[in-house]
């Protein structure tokens, strides 16, 4: 740690807790500027416009050295930056090349990590931070051999959205900030390199890897993996990279991802991010997919096999309009980046697979937030698609309504403008905001000046101020409606009226299906039609992850014991928390699996991300 005197430090403390109560004394002169509550950045007046990264991985050590270059606009007179950190060792200072200058860290908060401020001349353009990350950095995943498929190479992959790139990089963690960056990193021989940048396709024998982002990003984007990989293209400007057991089974998997991107571009203009691959990581990567440009990082729960959940290489495809090229300015206005997403994702699934398979896919994330609504009492103030994240840590935050709200409410806009006029004002929306980052309120001045101002009409019929600003799902939606799924709703009908599980037709259902008639499996369902029921569809052994949550969920709740093997093995080796939170909160229903539950954790926390551990912890102390 390096040597400050305290005097000076109390100072800070106070400066930080000050400009942090009453922001708008931070600049008595002008206006005080909207600042991203979840950052100590202060970008109106100095902004990074790129970062130069050169860093050793240490897999021993569990450790990034080296250092950061930040380029820096001077915007307004300022006499400090004030950058993001999180459990970094930082050792030194320079400014424009010079020698140790000073720097001082504010008092740490457990999410927001630690305000650095450096003192500026009215000159600076760079200024280079020597650091080091610690074990325990929350962005990073140190893997052992034994957590990869080939069980030879340890790996290292990142996760910074939302804010946990400063846990890795001192930097201005808000995505209201967007920079070019470049890297230079050092790894050990045998292994590859990955960042959200233009990658390598083979590896170097010096283990030294160079990167360039030239597009302007937010930090949450920032990636990097590490591991024994492949690669193998999918099409022209597409490929996958795996661990060689794992990656011809994704390629065979993500082969439609050049259609995809065909349809995509066919609607909204241009991909603008040159090429789009996808790193298939070990299965403790927190989350189903993260859209890092360039290279979208997705879980291997998603090989399920038969192409099934494909959707969510849409998804995170999808992002490279919404999200990554216009951006949530705050985690408050992070709808804007799903729901655009999620709503893009059902339009490529419609042009590539079809109307049928688009609607079910629809329904059933409709489905999911109406049950997130009626647990929740109706939603209250988080079912606002302007979230309130005031105080609380923006990774904890329920997602069906950023997600599936939005959606609908865009699904709502389309049908009232119809839908050449809609996907024109979305194509003209990703042009006139590309690179940049805005706010629901510019989204909203956006969408009344070149949709609704020309069409009265439009504005009367759908209440989009209701949307955003209020709670629960306005009656004006434009409900999904999947044939699909009603079928499946028939075999469950025809279920309850004693038709034994064999006989259902169930022939040819596809894994949303599935995954409907479970959801619609009644909530008293008791241990012999569970028995029943896994003997005609042999859930407990099925190797599809979205199913076998599904189906543990409620035989956990009723404690069917033939679940507890394959559950452990599942827990034991799967780390998405989509499916570790609803399955150790079944389990934590009934106190004989409860124990069961936190003697598994106990041995499978080590492998989890530190995302899903800290959902988990929290989940597992707050039960009894
Ligand atoms: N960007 C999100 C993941 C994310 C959100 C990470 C917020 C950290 C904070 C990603 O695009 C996403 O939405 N992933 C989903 C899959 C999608 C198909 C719904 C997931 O991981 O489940
Ligand atoms: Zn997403």
């Amino acid at each position: 740690m390096p040597k400050r005197p305290a005097p000076a430090l109390r100072f800070l403390d106070l400066a930080v807790a000050l400009a942090l109560v009453l922001p708008s004394l931070a600049s008595a002169a002008a206006p005080a500027p909207a600042r991203d509550p979840h950052s100590f950045a202060r970008p109106d007046e100095v902004a990074v416009t790129h970062l130069h990264l050169d860093l050793a991985v240490d897999f021993a050590a569990r450790r990034l050295a080296g250092s950061v270059e930040l380029t820096l606009d001077r915007r307004r007179p300022a006499d400090r930056l004030w950058l993001d950190t999180r459990d970094l060792d930082v050792l030194a200072v320079r400014l424009d090349g010079g020698g140790a200058a000073p720097f001082e860290l504010g008092p740490p908060d457990p999410t927001l990590g630690r305000a650095l401020a450096i003192p500026l001349a009215p000159g600076t353009r760079k200024v280079t931070i020597s650091y080091r990350t610690r074990p325990e950095a929350a962005a990073l995943q140190w893997l052992e051999p034994a957590q990869t498929a080939d069980r030879r190479h340890p790996f290292l992959f990142s996760q910074s959205q939302a804010i946990l790139a400063r846990t890795w990089v001192p930097c201005q963690d808000t995505p209201a900030v967007r920079a070019t960056y470049s890297a230079r990193l050092r790894v050990p021989p045998g292994l590859l390199a990955l960042m959200s940048a233009e990658n390598p396709v083979a590896k170097r024998p010096d283990g030294v890897y160079e990167f360039r982002m030239t597009h302007p990003i937010p930090s949450y984007l920032l990636a990097l993996a590490v591991g024994d990989l492949d690669f193998r293209p999918l099409g022209p400007t597409t490929g996958v990279y795996a661990e060689p057991s794992v990656v011809a089974r994704a390629a065979w998997e993500l082969a439609d991802t050049q259609s995809m991107m065909h349809a995509v571009e066919r609607l909204y203009g241009p991909y603008r991010w040159g090429r789009y691959d996808l790193l298939m990581l070990p299965p403790s990567f927190p989350y189903g997919g993260m859209e890092n440009p360039r290279l979208t990082f997705a879980s291997p729960t998603i090989l399920a096999g038969d192409k099934s959940l494909v959707a969510l290489v849409a998804h995170e495809l999808a992002h490279s309009w919404s999200g990554n090229l216009v951006t949530n300015a705050t985690w408050a206005d992070f709808w804007l980046n799903e729901s655009f997403t999620t709503y893009l994702e059902n339009r490529i699934m419609e042009e590539v697979y079809g109307a049928g398979v688009a609607e079910m896919l629809a329904q059933l994330d409709r489905s999911d937030l109406v049950r997130y609504l009626e647990a929740n009492g109706g939603g209250g103030r988080d079912s606002w698609l302007y979230a309130d994240l005031r105080g609380r840590d923006p990774d904890e935050t329920p997602s069906e309504v950023a997600y599936n709200k939005g959606m609908l409410l865009l699904r709502t806009l389309e049908r009232a403008a119809g839908r050449s006029r809609w996907d024109a004002f979305l194509a003209g929306y990703f042009e006139r905001h590309a690179f940049r980052s805005i706010t629901t309120a510019d989204f909203l001045a956006d969408l009344e000046r070149h949709l609704l101002a020309a069409d009265p009409d439009l504005r009367r019929r759908v209440r989009v101020e209701a949307w955003v600003y209020g709670p629960g799902l306005p009656a004006d939606e434009a409900r999904p409606r999947s044939e699909l799924l009603e079928r499946v709703d028939v075999e469950l009908a025809r279920l309850a009226s004693g038709v034994p599980p064999e006989q259902l037709a169930t022939a040819g259902w596809v894994t949303q299906q599935w995954l409907r008639f479970l959801a619609g499996l009644p909530r008293d369902t008791g241990l012999d039609r569970l028995a029943a029921l896994d003997r005609a569809f042999t859930f407990s052994l099925t190797g599809n992850a979205e199913i076998f949550t599904a189906w543990a969920v409620l035989a956990a709740r009723v404690g069917y014991e033939p679940i507890l093997e394959p559950l452990e093995r599942f827990l034991l080796r799967v780390g998405r928390r989509k499916f570790l939170q609803p399955l150790y909160s079944a389990l934590a229903e009934r106190p004989p699996l409860l124990a069961w539950a936190r003697a598994i954790y106990a041995r499978a926390r080590e492998g989890y991300h530190p995302v899903a551990r800290a959902t988990i912890d929290a989940l597992l102390t707050s039960e009894g």
